[in-house]
């Protein structure tokens, strides 16, 4: 049986586990771009780049506009972040498209979202544990699990 967060970490545990999930997908492009080439690497990409962007959408509206009011400067932080991943997001998603994606740029993708993540943890994921009420926590899971819903699955 899956174990249930305490109350207290909720935010941190699905958040870092939906980081994980991203980090597998991508995972997945490399693998499949090193193997079979570009036209099964873009199948995977593609409800990649959808998964990251909902994850992304989520922490800007669920999370962002109160850390704002509380911690300015890490939101600041963390927006900046945000605007660099969606600009690698649309940058390999045309050298994808384009077969001309290098491996080593992926596997850079790979590195920035694994610093964000950690970054995440340590600003912001931490503080809403701490910070959010119940139904703000709630809300923000919700938002997350409707926003993946609708992106399409891995198709292998
Ligand atoms: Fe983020
Ligand atoms: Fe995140």
């Amino acid at each position: 049986m899956p174990s249930v967060p305490p109350p207290s970490s909720r935010v941190r545990t699905h958040l870092m586990s939906d980081h994980q999930e991203l980090e597998d997908e991508l995972g997945r492009v490399v693998e499949a771009l090193e193997a079979a080439g570009h036209a099964q690497a873009q199948e995977l990409w593609i409800p990649f780049e959808a998964r990251t962007r909902a994850h992304l959408d989520t922490e800007d509206n669920h999370l962002l506009p109160a850390l704002f009011r509380w911690r300015r400067r890490e939101a600041r932080a963390i927006v900046e972040e945000h605007k660099h991943i969606r600009g690698r997001l649309v940058q390999l998603a045309k050298a994808i498209a384009a077969k001309k994606a290098k491996l080593s740029e992926i596997q850079r993708l790979f590195d920035e979202l694994r610093a964000h993540a950690r970054n995440e943890e340590r600003r912001m994921y931490a503080w809403a544990d701490e910070s959010l009420n119940l139904p703000a926590k709630e809300a923000l899971m919700a938002a997350l699990a409707a926003s993946i819903a609708v992106v399409p699955r891995p198709p292998f």
